[in-house]
């Protein structure tokens, strides 16, 4: 009897321990899936289009204002594009649906091939570190296509050759 009752006690214990393992693991998982997509932002130059800032400060700028989008356009042949708040854009969409989107094709200077070509396990991390940072800040103005009316500040992306040194070098 009192076996059965040390068996039983030491059954629990064991369920106990167990779940106590698998709930650190789930843990630890998580943190290095966190730290994973903050990584592959910092390092994949997403702040510097994304961010207030990005250009100057990089995977530097606060947190609180990472990926909140920019309301500075981009204009060049294919019309004047904005970096989206991808803080909005996660929050507003599964995991699943995020593997679809963050694969899609995407107007100039986004560079969305190397999203494209990300890892699952990589995409997810982006997902889930933005995620974590929690919605913020408002969506961005809408795409301007070529000849359209621009009511924000932007760059203009045209190959321009110097004057005076296309002049020098003749
Ligand atoms: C050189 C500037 C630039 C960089 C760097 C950049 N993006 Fe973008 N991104 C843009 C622009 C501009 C758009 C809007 C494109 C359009 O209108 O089709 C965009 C759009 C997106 C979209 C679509 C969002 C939506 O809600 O419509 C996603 C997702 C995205 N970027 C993710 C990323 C991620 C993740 C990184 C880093 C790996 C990154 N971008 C790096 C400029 C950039």
């Amino acid at each position: 009897m009192t076996n059965r009752i040390h068996f039983v006690f030491l059954a629990g214990f064991a369920v106990l321990a167990g779940s106590a393992f698998v709930q650190t693991a789930h843990a630890d998982g998580r943190a290095a899936q966190l730290a994973r997509g903050e990584y592959v932002l910092a390092t994949s130059g997403c702040n510097d289009c994304h961010s207030p800032n990005g250009f100057e400060k990089g995977p530097t700028v606060p947190k609180a204002d990472w990926l909140v989008g920019l309301p500075i356009g981009f204009q060049g042949p294919w019309g004047t594009t904005y970096p989206a708040n991808l803080r909005l854009t996660v929050s507003a969409m599964s995991e699943s649906q995020w593997l679809v989107f963050a694969r899609q094709e995407r107007r100039p200077p986004m560079p969305w091939l190397g999203l494209k070509a990300m890892t699952d396990a990589d995409l997810k991390a982006i997902y889930a570190y933005i995620r974590s940072l929690g919605p913020a800040g408002t969506p961005v103005p809408a795409y301007v296509p070529p000849g359209g009316t621009v009511n924000t500040p932007y760059f203009v992306f045209v190959p321009t050759t110097d004057s005076k040194q296309a002049r020098a070098a003749q």
